[in-house]
């Protein structure tokens, strides 16, 4: 993927309040979706756990459940109100003997460099990172070569290239979940990069993963698809507005948004879905990268 102004300087959405309140959202309703993936892929008891793209730490804070305190995780993450944010988390959620955060970027990230992450990794996890790496092959091998021999690789990302996203079409959904595809476009971020993770791990040079997807629906009044579609175009107006891409003729992007959707939903009678998630794994070889 050839490089861009986003990953030349950095994570599209950045870390503002409203993408931190995004990211919230969006963590609460994948959590138990992401705490199966991560136990089918292997992670348990007493294991060493590196999460990638760690953000506010909510999928180190699913891997501490995991490894609980015979374990340990370490979150890295570019962004310093994140990691700030995310430290605050650990010690108010009494994870900080478990849990630590390096503010770093994953292409210069050593483990080596500081005391507690010296030995390898039992387990790389990563949830909506790998898209947004100019190369996430070459990352994701990278940081492979962290994990011990016959350590496992585990990634969760996600689809949003879906044009049809309501049934009966509710166009007002429709349009709005365009919304997100189109800026990831306009940024040649992959939209539906959860369905290239085999072709990824492959590329990495790592196993043929096994592979498994989930896709967050709703419509009745309430669901969750309406604070996550409402937050997520919220987050991301003023980078349609940089981008050139219009929003739906007469939308308000506003703390209503979420009502707004919801009624137009109801009013279609319509099942929605939202982004559809995809989750790849696989175990190195007991004698290392091949
Ligand atoms: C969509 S968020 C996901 C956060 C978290 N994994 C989760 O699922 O809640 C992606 C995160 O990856 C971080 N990130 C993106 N590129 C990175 C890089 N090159 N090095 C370190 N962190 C990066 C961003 O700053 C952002 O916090």
């Amino acid at each position: 993927m050839p490089d861009t102004p986003e990953h030349a300087s950095g994570y599209l959405l950045g870390h503002a309040a409203l993408e931190q309140r995004r990211l919230l959202i969006q963590a609460s309703y994948v959590r138990p979706w992401t705490a199966r993936l991560l136990r089918r892929a292997g992670l348990t008891e007493g294991m060493s756990v590196l999460d990638v793209g760690s953000g506010l730490g909510d999928v180190a804070f699913i891997a501490a459940e995991i490894v609980g305190p015979g374990g340990r995780v370490v979150g890295v993450e570019r962004d310093p109100a994140a990691v700030e944010a995310a430290r605050g988390r650990a010690a108010s959620g009494g994870y900080t003997d478990l849990v630590t955060f390096a503010n770093a970027d994953l292409s210069e990230f050593d483990p080596a460099g500081s005391g507690p992450t010296r030995q390898p990794f039992d387990a790389l996890v990563g949830r909506f990172v790998l898209q947004y790496l100019p190369d996430p092959a070459a990352a994701l091998r990278r940081l492979a070569g962290f994990l011990r021999p016959g350590g496992i690789v585990v990634m969760h990302d996600m689809d949003v290239s879906n044009t049809d996203a309501s049934v009966p079409r509710c166009p007002l959904w429709d349009d709005c979940f365009a919304l997100l595809s189109a800026l990831f476009r306009a940024h040649r971020i992959t939209p539906d990069f959860g369905r290239h993770l085999t072709r990824v791990f492959l590329d990495a040079g790592l196993p043929w993963p096994d592979v498994d997807s989930g896709a967050m629906a709703g419509g009745k009044a309430g669901s969750t698809v309406f604070t996550w579609l409402g937050s997520a175009v919220q987050a991301v107006e003023p980078l349609l507005g940089e981008a050139g891409i219009a929003l739906p003729d007469g939308l308000v992007v506003d703390d209503g948004l979420v009502a707004t959707l919801e009624r137009a939903v109801r009013e279609s009678h319509s099942m929605v879905l939202g982004n559809i998630h995809y989750g790849a794994w696989t175990r190195l070889q007991s004698v290392g990268l091949p």
